[in-house]
């Protein structure tokens, strides 16, 4: 079996890692000014701001969180936690189409340490942080600190759209838009191409939090 490192590792050559540092900071690996987002019609509350264009498209690998609400028996999002990867070279090639379902596969079969994740093609983190609301998103994107342009590496985001995965799978969590609310990393930010991530649809009261692996794309505009 493929292992997950293995498969990163072709997708993100080591070429495509010295590239990483030569490209520019504002696109990350290749550029992504004409790339397309798709998202499904007949819907109204995820939609690309008019002028904005994809700066970072990126993969993200990781876990939602769940506490179990000891008074309605169900699972209460958390936040979540997930490696991210550039996917920008994959734009447009074959592999692009399934590139989150066959990571997700080899990806779920594996330990995978969310603090130690394979190297090629990482690009940062996300993870919730706690804000006046909350907890709210937040995507590091540490690799772009070491270098010399002094460009902002994160942003976090407040929810303003929101629809179930368009999939009609039901363990896949919800295709979910933001707005720049800190950071100067994007101004809008959208998951999509959900795999997984669901919590089980009861919890008996007094249940631990868990954590559900997950695979989705993150496009940063
Ligand atoms: C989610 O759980 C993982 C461990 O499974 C942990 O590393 C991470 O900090 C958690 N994140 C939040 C927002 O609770």
């Amino acid at each position: 079996m493929i292992s997950v490192m293995n498969m990163l590792s072709a997708l993100f050559s080591v070429a495509t890692l010295s590239q990483l540092v030569a490209a520019s900071p504002v696109q990350y690996g290749c550029p992504t000014q004409n790339d397309v987002l798709q998202l499904p019609p007949s819907q109204s509350q995820l939609y690309v701001p008019p002028g904005e264009k994809p700066s970072h498209i990126v993969l993200g690998l990781g876990v939602q969180n769940y506490t179990c609400s000891p008074t309605t028996g169900l699972y209460v999002s958390a936040g979540a936690r997930a490696a991210l990867y550039d996917i920008s070279c994959q734009y447009g090639t074959p592999a692009f189409a399934t590139i989150t379902q066959d990571a997700f596969v080899q990806f779920n079969d594996e330990d995978f340490n969310l603090d130690s994740p394979p190297t090629a093609g990482l690009v940062g983190s996300y993870y919730f942080t706690t804000t006046e609301s909350g907890i709210s998103p937040e995507w590091d994107f540490f690799s772009y600190s070491s270098g010399s342009s002094g460009f902002p590496s994160f942003v976090i985001g407040s929810e303003v759209g929101r629809i179930p995965a368009p999939t009609g799978f039901p363990q896949d969590i919800d295709w979910v838009q933001w707005t720049n609310i800190d950071g100067g990393l994007a101004r809008t930010m959208f998951q999509v191409q959900t795999k997984s991530g669901q919590p089980p649809a009861y919890c008996p009261a007094g249940s631990p939090d868990i954590s559900v692996k997950y695979a989705a794309q993150y496009w940063l505009f």
